[in-house]
């Protein structure tokens, strides 16, 4: 039955040390069997052995520390069912409150222009493009691997007219203006790199996830790209924050904000270009 299903392997993962035994358990498990995983509980269906041994395969993924967003190949982002793989980084909830803050900021406009520097998988220049149905994103990656993907999540999102892929490091390849700039930058440094999961450090791409002060370089090349009045949204890593802001305040933004993530640690910084 599914749930002696679950049982099993969440007693593998549970030796093995993997983190969230259980969940995963529950999510490898209903994904095999097609459930959601509120009806493992009250299903009382056969596992087939065909099910059986899919069900080993991923679980000896797991167990080799494979995210779990990469085996289900999978993984929902905002309103967007995303395809994900170790092409680009696995889109983090962190990241939606980056998607909010953008549409917040561009609430009034009718056809907002918006670039994304840094695109991974599109999370979230698909994601802006999906529930702002004016914007006109332009999205760069140096990392043709995640241009690819970024490229078929694009044709999953049904917004093709409005998001153009573009090859190149940071800003030098992009025209603007700009209503908008915004950017999920690396921003692990090398040392603290050496301490992160397996599960990012054998599987998530390096170069997006280690980078020193990019969202600082971003907010500096932005400001010729943007109008007047025009905004910035930078992600960056916990304890990040004072200091980008400080940043952004010494490039010349004005109303720069913090904004938390659902943890309560400041992780968004936004700032507003008046023009030079
Ligand atoms: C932290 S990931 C963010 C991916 C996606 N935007 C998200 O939020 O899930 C950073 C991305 O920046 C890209 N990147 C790193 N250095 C870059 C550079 N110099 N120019 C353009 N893109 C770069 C990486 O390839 C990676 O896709």
């Amino acid at each position: 039955m599914p749930l002696d299903a679950v049982h099993e392997v969440e007693g593998r993962l549970r030796a093995a040390g993997v983190p969230s035994p259980r969940v995963d358990a529950e999510i490898l498990v209903a994904d095999v069997l097609g459930l959601a995983r509120s009806e493992l509980y009250s299903s009382v269906r056969l596992v087939t052995a065909f099910e059986a041994d899919q069900l080993d395969e991923l679980v000896g993924r797991r167990l080799r520390r494979e995210p779990l967003a990469y085996i289900l190949g999978e993984w929902g982002f905002r309103r967007l069912l995303l395809k994900v793989d170790d092409r680009a980084l696995i889109p983090r909830p962190e990241t939606e409150i980056v998607v909010e803050r953008c549409l917040e900021l561009l609430g009034g406009l009718a056809e907002p222009r918006v670039l994304d520097v840094g695109v991974g998988s599109g999370a979230i220049a698909l994601a802006i493009a999906d529930e702002h149905e004016g914007a006109q994103v332009v999205a760069v990656d140096s990392s043709e691997q995640a241009l690819s993907l970024a490229r078929e999540n694009k044709a999953r999102a049904g917004v093709n007219g409005r998001v153009r892929l573009v090859r190149g490091d940071l800003l030098s390849e992009v025209e603007g203006p700009f209503d908008l700039v915004v950017s999920n930058p690396p921003y692990v440094s090398p040392e603290e790199y050496e301490t992160l999961q397996p599960e990012i450090r054998l599987y998530e791409p390096y170069e997006a996830v280690v980078g020193i002060d990019v969202g600082a370089k971003v907010a500096a090349d932005a400001r010729a790209l943007l109008v007047p009045g025009g905004r910035l949204v930078l992600e960056c890593g916990d304890g990040q924050a004072a200091g980008l802001a400080e940043a952004l305040r010494s490039l010349g933004y004005a109303q720069v904000v913090e904004t938390p993530d659902l943890a309560g640690r400041d992780r968004v910084v936004e700032g507003r270009w008046n023009g030079a």
